[in-house]
């Protein structure tokens, strides 16, 4: 089954337990937080408190996209305050096996994340080590872009790589994802979609519902 990953960036946080209420009820597994330091991207988005306040009464799998410098110095706090999924950037890293190690070390999942510009080829001798690989799709950094469409053939290659190898990591996409594009970007061949905008502005369950027909018909 694929799997639905909106992104709260995008939500009225006035409103926000209740618009998770409403994804969740249409069927998104993960909920897909987006960390942001104004270092590695220009922007501040929130942080750990926002986390820890919403891991008490969500029940989802929290993927928490960290758009950090120096993500080796954040993973401990992270973990603790209540992510499921890690996914870091390999452009922010200087050590990629030792934040793979101490993100296993806090019994979280592993992602890695790539910017537009990186390749399969820089990241590839990760791929047997982390359980996903995040093809960004836009410039991180904001939500409500358009989505690139020549980061897809990223997400081809690495559909290749794991049939090819047998290797089980999930392939997620992140950034410009639409009710429009969205069967095109499947057909790629990703199986977890981070989508903020499309899920968010308008009727946020209705969004969720629309999607996961397409994902999951
Ligand atoms: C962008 C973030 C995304 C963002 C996606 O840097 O990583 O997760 O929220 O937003 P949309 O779906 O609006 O492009
Ligand atoms: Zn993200």
């Amino acid at each position: 089954m694929n799997i639905l990953a909106p992104s709260i960036l995008a939500a009225d946080f006035w409103k926000l337990g209740e618009q998770i209420e409403q994804i969740k009820a249409a069927g998104a597994q993960y909920l897909h937080i987006d960390v942001m330091d104004g270092h590695f991207v220009p922007a501040i988005s929130f942080g750990m408190p926002v986390i820890r306040s919403l891991k008490k009464s969500v029940d989802m799998i929290f993927d928490v996209h960290l758009m950090l410098e120096n993500p080796e110095m954040q993973i401990e706090r992270v973990a603790q305050c209540g992510a499921d999924m890690i996914t870091f950037h390999y452009e922010a890293a200087k050590d990629v096996r030792g934040v793979i190690g101490q993100i296993r070390e806090q019994n979280k999942k592993v992602g890695l994340v790539i910017k537009p510009a990186t390749t399969v080829e820089q990241i590839k001798e990760f791929l047997p080590l982390i359980d996903m690989l995040l093809v960004m799709t836009v410039e991180p950094g904001a939500g409500g872009q358009k989505l690139i469409e020549e980061c897809l053939d990223k997400v081809e290659e690495l559909y290749h790589i794991k049939k090819e190898t047998g290797l089980g990591f999930d392939i997620e996409v992140d950034g410009g994802v639409t009710l429009d594009n969205l069967a095109h970007v499947m057909k790629k061949g990703a199986n977890v979609v981070v989508a903020g905008s499309a899920i968010f502005k308008g009727d946020p369950g209705a969004n969720a519902k629309a999607f996961l027909e397409i994902m999951n018909p």
